[in-house]
């Protein structure tokens, strides 16, 4: 099986691009952001305290966590509910990155994302796929961009969706997130020795993309 997997920071564009790329490879696209979100949200929606690690893994024990290729979109189900649609917002972001420092929850997701690479060619994305979910990933890309771009970006996003928005708020949401994901004891983000660093600052979405799939195509020959 071939693997690529892209880690980065929150708002680095990782899955727009791994999407690009897992397309115009034919492979499966997976964000393993989704997962975590997955069982934030679920959380969340069981009135369990995720600021409290003994909670957490008290709930999760008898959870069921699955994911589902649906016309080659994943589709993640926690005790058979399809909580797909529920995970884009800011808040699931903030509990997902919280419950990502407990080990009870990377144990749990490690093996759904481990198994996903075993069946298929696939293009991962999250924080620590390259150093820790599949080390031996055939290409292993570092996704970057400067803080004051990714909330540029993200501050456009909004905007466009018509929703308001604080640039400012949006700018040390990145940095508090940065910080909980980079310093946490348990699989931190870091750039695996053998990744390709790509800071996208200053470049467009396309320039990336086919960065990234020259790449892969040269592994795959
Ligand atoms: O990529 P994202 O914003 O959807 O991820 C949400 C949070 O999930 C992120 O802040 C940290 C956690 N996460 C992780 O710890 N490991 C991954 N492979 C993917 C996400």
């Amino acid at each position: 099986m071939f693997s690529i997997a892209i880690d980065g920071p929150a708002g680095a564009g990782k899955s727009t691009i791994a999407k690009l790329v897992a397309k115009e490879l034919e492979i499966a696209y997976l964000d393993t952001g989704a997962l975590y979100r997955g069982i934030g949200y679920y959380l969340n929606e069981k009135k369990v305290d995720v600021l409290k690690e003994e909670k957490v893994k008290e709930a999760i024990a008898s959870y069921k966590v699955q994911l589902a290729f649906e016309e080659k979109q994943p589709q993640i189900y926690v005790n058979d509910s399809n909580v797909t649609a529920y995970l884009r917002t800011e808040e699931v972001g903030n509990i997902a990155s919280k419950i990502a420092t407990y080990s009870c929850i990377r144990e749990k997701l490690l093996s759904v994302q481990q198994e996903t690479a075993k069946k298929m060619d696939v293009v991962m994305d999250g924080r620590d796929i390259g150093t820790n979910v599949l080390p031996n990933a055939n290409l292993k890309i570092y996704l970057t961009a400067s803080v004051s771009e990714r909330a540029n970006r993200r501050y456009k996003e909004l905007v466009e969706k018509g929703e308001s928005c604080d640039i400012a708020k949006i700018e040390a949401d990145i940095k508090a997130r940065d910080k909980q994901d980079m310093q946490r004891e348990i699989a931190p983000l870091r750039q695996a020795e053998d990744a390709i660093l790509i800071d996208s600052s200053q470049m467009t979405i396309d320039e990336v993309v086919e960065q990234i799939v020259k790449e892969a195509k040269e592994r795959k020959e």
